[in-house]
């Protein structure tokens, strides 16, 4: 098939990508000039495992191509929109500006019947006011609006578009269904496709993120209480998630969830929510927790140096989690941003986001060379994001560099017993931190 993709982010693109696999013949279409070069060059703008050998790869195959111009869309018999739905600065509601800017654009090219599918993350009802707009835009056009809401994680994008735990087509007609099941027939042996109506779709995104990030607050405040009656979060979430009903996934403590959805997710779907005169009491405050416990944690590593003359943190982990090299809305930028206001000296490291930390921070904090060398003269070492790397580190080699010997694992992935055996204080997360 012939597909069209609007928006070459860190769902446009691994979305280009793995469909141009399946054998499709792609278009990433992005407005971003300076993108679309380096796109072109064979070289991946987000850092996705896997994503750079399989772009190359259909590129090579004459299957995906770049372009900055919509008039591809003409030939197209799906156009997909994948730009992103920013916050409103005030209202946190979803800012739809991108989609209404590409449903204009799709409208126009149109050239017989398209399925136009909307996977960007859009509050409900977005479908039936963009499908308005290209009508106003082109009466004549002949075309379904649908929603095709996207479920990858950022990190694992590659993995999950071939392994998807369910395909969500939201259409009011018979159709596109039957269209979007050809687009994705390789995959249907291994997953659900689940048909429902467009509004359901759109729902369906902001209640699974709404709920997941619902799950994370609350296991971080049973982390709280582990920590004040001497239990261990870590059984305690086993425990839990024995149960089959619970599960483990998602049950992992730590500084607080952050990125570029959850965050903003439950802000929309809260606003949606008092918009419709509904309350969604959990969601409101999971939101209000989260934010808060970014605050709370700098405040315990602050009292953890604060005995100090000149303190200085060693930080493991920029990015909002394992895998990715995304720093938007990353807890260990929150919480680091914290920490420089109260004149703590920082250094960090991470193994993929360095560069990205750069653009925040500049020269504000220093930045290690690997993530022994954060310990270089610290007062205290703070594991902030997941990352796997962390789980190796060795801890010979940081007592003759560390002023102070100890450490803070908010994410509970450092053999600790290690360390405490050579003489480290070791503080974890849910247990006595
Ligand atoms: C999330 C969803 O998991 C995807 O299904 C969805 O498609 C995506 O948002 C999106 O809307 O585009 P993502 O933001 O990539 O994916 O990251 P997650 O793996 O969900 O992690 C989000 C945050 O929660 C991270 O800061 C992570 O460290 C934190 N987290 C996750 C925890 O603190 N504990 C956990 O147990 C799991």
């Amino acid at each position: 098939m012939k597909v069209v993709i609007i928006g070459s982010g860190y769902v446009g693109l691994p979305t280009s990508v793995g469909l141009a696999e399946l054998g499709h013949h792609v278009v990433c279409v992005d407005r971003e000039s300076s993108k679309i070069e380096i796109l072109r060059q064979h070289i991946s703008t987000i850092y996705e495992d896997g994503l750079e050998e399989l772009l190359r790869k259909n590129v090579d195959a004459g299957r995906l191509s770049f372009s900055t111009t919509h008039e591809v869309i003409s030939e197209a018999e799906v156009v997909i929109i994948a730009v992103g739905t920013p916050p409103h600065p005030v209202t946190k509601e979803a800012d739809l500006k991108y989609i209404h800017a590409a449903a204009i654009e799709i409208a126009r090219e149109l050239k017989g019947y398209t399925v136009v599918a909307i996977k960007s993350t859009v509050p409900v009802g977005t479908g039936d006011s963009v499908e308005y707009l290209m009508k106003k835009t082109n009466p004549s056009a002949q075309f379904h609006l649908i929603s095709l809401p996207e479920f990858l994680r950022e990190g694992f994008a590659v993995h999950d578009f071939f392994n998807p735990d369910r395909i969500v087509i939201g259409a009011n007609e018979e159709e596109p269904k039957k269209i979007i099941n050809t687009l994705y027939a390789k995959l249907l042996s291994r997953t659900k496709v689940l048909q429902v109506n467009r509004r359901s779709a759109e729902l369906i995104k902001y209640a699974s993120n709404a709920f997941l990030a619902v799950k994370i607050h609350f296991i971080n405040e049973i982390a709280d209480l582990c920590a004040k009656v001497s239990g261990d979060i870590n059984d305690v979430a086993t425990g839990m998630g024995l149960d089959s009903r619970i599960g483990q996934k998602f049950l992992n403590p730590g500084p607080g969830y952050g990125g570029s959805c959850f965050p903003k997710d439950t802000e929309a779907l809260a606003y949606m929510a008092r918009h419709n005169q509904v309350e969604l009491s959990l969601v409101e405050s999971t939101i209000a927790g989260n934010s808060k416990r970014k605050r709370k944690i700098a405040a315990q590593l602050i009292s953890s140096v604060s005995d100090v003359p000149d303190p200085k943190i060693g930080v493991l982990g920029l990015a909002f989690k394992n895998g990715t090299d995304d720093c938007r809305s990353s807890p260990a930028v929150e919480i680091i941003e914290e920490l420089l206001n109260n004149d703590i000296e920082i250094i960090a490291y991470d193994p993929l986001a360095m560069s990205n930390a750069r653009c925040i921070f500049g020269e504000r904090i220093k930045y290690a060379d690997g993530m022994h060398d954060v310990a270089e003269g610290a007062d205290l070492l703070v594991v902030l994001t997941e990352c796997n790397e962390f789980k190796f580190l060795d801890f010979e080699k940081i007592i003759p560099i560390i002023r102070r010997q100890q450490i803070v694992d908010c994410r509970n992935i450092v053999d600790m017993d290690k360390a405490a055996k050579l003489g480290f204080k070791t503080m974890k997360i849910g247990l006595n931190f």
